[in-house]
């Protein structure tokens, strides 16, 4: 089996990827100049973002992850979350970078930057790779954003579904016909 099939079209190609990486890196170097930032990389779907961009970045940084869980179905985020993996590094003081795969309802991420912000950081930044166009997403930090992407279910580029697309190369949109007979499971969905 290929590892694009279901996959109904390309939104994003690789191309696109590298070029918008190239200038938030850039903007990255600009704003940490003389700093060692802490990537936060939310496991698991932003690995590859991540990797990609803190080797665009000029400035040192270093790394750190977190794995979540959320309740839901694979299609939908719940907005209740659970820590299966927290930070190694103190982060008082530190200025951190969250790396975003996606941000969808925006629940997720709101959860997150409450968690970090009570352990007294010096500043968080929010970059995500891509936004999800939707009218009744909450509104929650994310200060830079690669792509806006419209209100479908996409993978690839770390993005899954069921655990399978991350390793392509682009974001294309998953064909419904792949979750149409899933019958809103609620299960346990790791990012
Ligand atoms: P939110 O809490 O609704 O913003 O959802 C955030 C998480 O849901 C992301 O980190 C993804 O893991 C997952 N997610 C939401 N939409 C998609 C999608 O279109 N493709 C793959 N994962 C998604």
């Amino acid at each position: 089996m290929d590892k694009s099939q279901g996959v109904s079209r390309v939104l994003i190609s690789e191309e696109q990827i590298e070029a918008e990486i190239a200038s938030m890196a850039a903007e990255l170097d600009a704003e940490y100049q003389d700093e060692t930032p802490l990537v936060i990389c939310v496991l698991r779907g932003a690995v590859p973002f991540m990797a990609d961009l803190v080797k665009a970045m000029s400035v040192p940084v270093e790394m750190d992850f977190m794995a979540i869980s959320s309740y839901g179905n694979s299609t939908k985020s719940s907005g209740v979350v659970r820590i299966l993996k927290d930070l190694d590094e103190e982060i008082e003081n530190r200025r951190l970078i969250v790396v975003e795969d996606i941000v969808d309802s925006g629940l997720t991420l709101q959860y997150l930057l409450g968690h970090l912000g009570r352990r007294g950081p010096k500043d968080i930044r929010v970059v995500a790779m891509v936004k999800k166009e939707k009218p009744d997403a909450i509104a929650v930090q994310v200060d830079r954003i690669g792509f806006v992407v419209p209100d479908e279910f996409v993978v690839g580029y770390g993005l899954d579904y069921r655990g399978q697309y991350r390793n392509l190369p682009y974001i294309g949109v998953l064909d419904p016909s792949v979750y149409a007979d899933v019958d809103d499971p609620v299960d346990e969905t790791e990012y």
